[in-house]
């Protein structure tokens, strides 16, 4: 990971009003794509966020390696689903650089990205795990936390790095875990944090400076 200090924006609406085009929509909306492989139960929150004007927003596109709920809620938001063609990561890469969006959310992709493309793009590739990591990095976070009696469980929301679930992390919220929750209320209530904060993130990447620096990030307008 890079050891030195960056600062970040990534977006930047002044620049984005000279390409003007003949869209209804102003142009100091950012693009955002969001990739899914499953339920699409995050991109259903980040897409609600933007409908209530919470998240200023625009998603391009979704992006899905293989046929999934998702791409029916795509269809009922009247939004575009690409499924991936064969090599995936070129076509996510190809898809991804002609739509430069300014953020890619991956929303439960169930991809490992190659190195190239995550520092193609990086810092705009960010990810939502279903648990506090370094703690249970990888599949079935949620089930490997549970069964371990984890008595704090939470999500954290990263960017991507060539590692799996290792980049530098943007923000975790943790909750108390009950003694008489069961898998499924202990998956709910991680749901239900993942959906409160992930529109918030990226909201606030789309808006705040941010830094880098020997992996701890820091919204850049802070002291
Ligand atoms: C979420 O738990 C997320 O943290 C993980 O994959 C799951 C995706 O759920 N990366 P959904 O498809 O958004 O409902």
């Amino acid at each position: 990971m890079r050891g030195e200090w960056y600062m970040y924006r990534l977006f930047r609406p002044e620049l984005s009003d000279m390409n003007l085009s003949s869209s209804s929509t102003s142009n100091s909306t950012p693009y955002i794509v969001i990739a899914a492989s499953g339920n699409g139960s995050n991109f259903q929150a980040i897409a609600d966020a933007i409908s209530n004007e919470k998240l200023h927003a625009r998603i391009a596109c979704l992006i899905v390696d293989k046929p999934c709920y998702a791409i029916e809620r795509a269809h009922m938001l009247g939004i575009e689903s690409i499924l991936l063609e064969r090599p995936w990561h070129k076509h996510f890469e190809e898809t991804i650089a002609r739509i430069g969006p300014a953020v890619i959310v991956l929303a439960g992709f169930m991809r490992i990205i190659p190195s190239h493309v995550v520092e193609r793009f990086f810092p705009r590739i960010i990810n939502i795990h279903p648990a506090l990591l370094p703690a249970f990095p990888g599949k079935n976070a949620l089930e490997q936390s549970f069964e371990y009696g984890v008595k704090i469980a939470g999500i954290t929301i990263h960017f991507v790095d060539s590692g799996v679930d290792t980049g530098p992390i943007i923000l975790q919220k943790a909750i108390e875990v009950k003694d008489n929750w069961n898998l499924e209320t202990f998956e709910n209530h991680i749901h239900e944090l993942e959906h409160r904060y992930y529109w918030q993130v990226i909201d606030t990447l789309l808006t705040r400076p941010f830094s880098i620096e020997n992996r701890k990030f820091k919204w850049g307008d802070e002291e």
